[in-house]
């Protein structure tokens, strides 16, 4: 696949069903990842792979969350599916230390370009990827579970899969309301 068709077409596919990349393709999509724009060469990246068991045990640590915000049944029924929406997710994790010239703010945006590294990796390979974040990203008990400390951010749940339909069209934007020159 072209790099600038890739750039220029690229669209996220929330419907994504087995299978999930495995063996090389899921190396190239880690490595993309490992790409990332990276200030000082902090590598401020996690990744951490759930499926199969493992998108159980991400099912639970958000069902807690909730369990633990005492929020309504409905709520914690939709975070016990949420992980099942593709048969593997990656969750992001901007791994923070602190360096004087480059604030974790940094940090989590070079996590965030990974993040779309990766997505762009899986499209290359004919995979799909879907970019998914929320306030469970935040919260401390999901913290603790992933073992983040300090500045250490969520920047988000990569589910990947292989898609379940056709892209949509790329819309149209005129560059005129984006663009501006000094
Ligand atoms: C940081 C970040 C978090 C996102 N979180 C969600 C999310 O939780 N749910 C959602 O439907 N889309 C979310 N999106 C948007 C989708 O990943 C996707 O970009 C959007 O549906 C537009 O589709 P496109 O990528 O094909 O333009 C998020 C995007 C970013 C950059």
């Amino acid at each position: 696949m072209d790099a600038l068709d890739l750039l220029l077409n690229r669209r996220s596919i929330a419907k994504l069903s087995e299978p999930a990349p495995e063996g090389k393709a899921l190396e190239n999509i880690i490595r993309a990842g490992l790409r990332a724009p990276d200030h000082a060469g902090l590598t401020p990246w996690r990744f951490v792979i759930s499926q199969g068991e493992g998108l159980h045990k991400l099912s639970k640590i958000l069902v807690q969350a909730a369990q633990a915000d005492q929020s309504e049944a409905s709520v914690v029924e939709k975070v016990k599916n949420a992980p099942f929406r593709a048969p593997m997710v990656i969750t992001v994790i901007a791994k923070v230390t602190p360096h004087d010239k480059v604030p974790a703010f940094e940090q989590h945006l070079s996590a965030g370009c990974a993040v779309q590294a990766m997505q762009m990796a899986a499209i290359a390979q004919g995979y799909q990827a879907f970019w998914r974040s929320g306030k469970w990203m935040f919260h401390p008990h999901v913290h603790q579970a992933f073992n983040l400390s300090g500045e250490d951010q969520i920047v988000g749940f990569l589910y990947l899969g292989t898609p379940g339909c056709t892209p949509m069209k790329v819309p149209e934007r005129d560059l005129s309301q984006f663009v501006e020159y000094l």
